[in-house]
């Protein structure tokens, strides 16, 4: 059987992410990681901070620390954030581990060893205000292709183009705002893509057949501009050494690995982590090296498409070992915040940390989901949010199941009735939940999260339409026996409810499956529903204990929504959806 790796590009250490970083890659891949497990599949979901860089130097100075004080402190608050949000990931591991510096220098090596990497001298930009050479990030201009004014040296978030610090027009420093800059002749590593190209493209040619448009769209265009040969050095004190037994000049020049040669590798590195911490788990290789059996997905924003289609495949293609290729890739648009960008230096929008501050981490995570920028950007705003919140989640689901137990419980005892035998309408509605468990399923497969979302919820709906339909607080009156039959069909659909929405919703999800008592062995342990046991809506059996839970989700209410959006500074734009 097939087994699933699956990575979420690894968010930079520096900051608490907000939102936007969240449904780019981290909660989709955690989405579709819990789906394929609850599926019975071999999942490991891996993970990592990205630590390496100027910003994470720059965010130590001004807190006062060392980088590695700085990035072991970031990461177990970006860590213990994501453990709220539920992602459920095997490993979040560091590029900062040694098992990174180990990987990435063996890889280095080999590309030398082959002819992709060689030395060459470079003219970089130096800052005589600042005392530095300038990372390209750090040297902010006029992109040269599409005129954005704010693009950086490394790349044009505008147009998505890599770019070289020296092709920028009005260069300018971005820690000091000087302009006045010299450019140094230095000497750095080169990857040699150029000479890779054809390589790229035939792999492209071979595996992208099914990916997203926006990620072949964007993997496409750079290989028709042709791939340029690209420095993988930096002159840094925080990064993976260039290896002294290779490079000794470079090593003793104190050069560095850039971030983006290092961070993809560390996603082979952080599971070598995983490996690591327990002799009981397979060699990271397993899943790495020389597989047959591994499926290979990758989340991402649209900005790391060109890395990870183009950049990390040369490096694995020209180490010229049988290093795991990506098999999917799932790239996702913006999220935006009232029609604008999410913005950390302006404090725009909505971090991840506050965001579970104001409310349970299934809120979020429905809503995001539902909304995931698949194709195009999508806006958040606090009416959007509060108002499907309040339909799908507190009316449609929750309030579905809390009248359902607690009218049950009263009439009945906290024990499902007997009744009836199900009857034409109980076979109807297995028969289309199963129907549409069928499609949820193909939208999970092909990870359309916006559609799986869409599906959850009308299975979700088509049970209120059941029970409203039925009106067992009618049928109590005259006929009992058909009251008990609809309201035990209605546990069996909160049953399956809490089963299938866990991928979504994995907390009110297993509550939904711990209503049950003990005394129903068979139900502990019952995985994903087959369609047949879907269409019979029997896992509950008359005589089964339950508990009636508090209520599930509570309204946003107007008051709510006006001070968040004063309090996270929502301004009156158009709101897009
Ligand atoms: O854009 C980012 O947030 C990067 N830190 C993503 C790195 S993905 C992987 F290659 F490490
Ligand atoms: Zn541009």
């Amino acid at each position: 059987m097939t087994r699933h790796l699956i990575t979420s590009a690894l968010p930079y250490i520096n900051g608490v992410k907000h939102l936007g970083n969240l449904v780019g890659s981290m909660l989709p891949a955690d989405v579709y990681a819990r789906y394929l497990r609850a599926r019975g599949h071999e999942v490991l979901f891996v993970c990592a901070t990205d630590e390496h860089g100027t910003p994470a130097e720059l965010a130590a100075a001004a807190a006062g620390l060392t980088v590695a004080e700085f990035c072991a402190q970031a990461h177990a608050t970006q860590k213990a954030i994501y453990d709220g949000f539920g992602l459920s990931f095997d490993v979040f591991g560091r590029t900062s581990s040694h098992q990174n510096i180990e990987i990435t220098q063996h890889f280095a090596r080999k590309l030398f060893e082959n002819g992709f990497v060689e030395e060459r001298p470079v003219r970089q930009v130096y800052s005589a205000t600042d005392g530095r050479f300038l990372p390209d990030r750090y040297v902010t201009g006029t992109c040269p292709h599409c005129g954005y004014e704010r693009a950086r040296g490394d790349q044009c978030e505008n147009c998505t183009r890599l770019l070289d610090p020296t092709d920028l027009v009005n260069p300018r420093s971005a820690i000091s705002g000087s302009t006045d800059l010299e450019v140094r002749e230095t000497s750095h590593l080169f990857l040699l893509q150029s000479k890779l190209q054809p390589e790229v493209e035939d792999w492209i040619d071979r595996v992208s057949g099914q990916w997203p448009h926006l990620a072949t769209s964007i993997a496409r265009k750079w290989l028709a501009e042709g791939l340029r040969d690209r420095a993988i050095t930096r002159d840094l004190d925080w990064g993976v050494p260039v290896p002294a037994d290779t490079w000794p000049d470079l090593a003793a020049a104190g050069k560095v690995f850039y971030v983006w040669f290092d961070a993809p590798i560390g996603y082979l590195a952080a599971t070598k982590e995983w490996s690591d911490a327990d002799p009981a788990r397979p060699d990271w290789k397993s899943w790495w090296y020389d597989t047959t059996d591994v499926r290979y997905t990758e989340f991402m924003g649209k900005d790391n498409v060109p890395f990870h289609t183009v950049m990390f495949p040369a490096t694995e293609l020209g180490v010229r070992e049988p290093w795991k290729m990506v098999d999917y890739i799932k790239s996702f648009s913006w999220l935006n915040y009232y029609g604008g960008k999410f913005s950390t230096s302006e404090h725009r929008g909505i971090f991840t940390d506050d965001a579970l501050e104001l409310l349970p981490a299934d809120y979020w995570r429905y809503f995001m989901i539902a909304n995931a920028p698949e194709s195009d950007d999508v806006s958040f705003s606090w009416e959007l949010f509060a108002s499907q919140t309040n339909k799908d989640l507190a009316d449609v689901l929750g309030n579905f199941v809390n009248r359902v137990l607690t009218f049950c419980a009263k009439r009945f005892g906290e024990q499902l009735p007997a009744g009836s035998a199900p009857g034409a309408a109980e076979h109807e509605l297995g028969k289309r939940l199963s129907q549409l468990l069928a499609d949820y399923e193909r939208h999970l497969d092909e990870i359309e999260l916006r559609k799986a979302t869409a599906t959850l919820r009308t299975m979700w709906s088509l049970a209120n339409e059941y029970i409203n339909d039925k009106a067992p607080w009618t049928q109590i009156k005259t006929e009992p026996d058909a009251a008990a039959l609809t309201l035990r069909t209605a546990a069996n659909l909160i049953f399956l409810f809490g089963v299938i929405s866990e991928p979504v919703i994995p907390t009110t999800a297993a509550t939904l499956r711990s209503l049950w008592h003990e005394q129903e062995p068979h139900i502990a342990g019952l995985g994903w529903p087959e369609g047949h046991d879907v269409e019979a809506l029997s896992w509950l059996q008359p005589g089964t204990g339950f508990t009636v839970p508090p209520v599930l989700f509570a309204k946003i209410t107007d008051d709510e929504v006006s001070s968040w959006r004063s309090r996270f500074g929502a301004d009156d734009r158009q709101v897009q959806l």
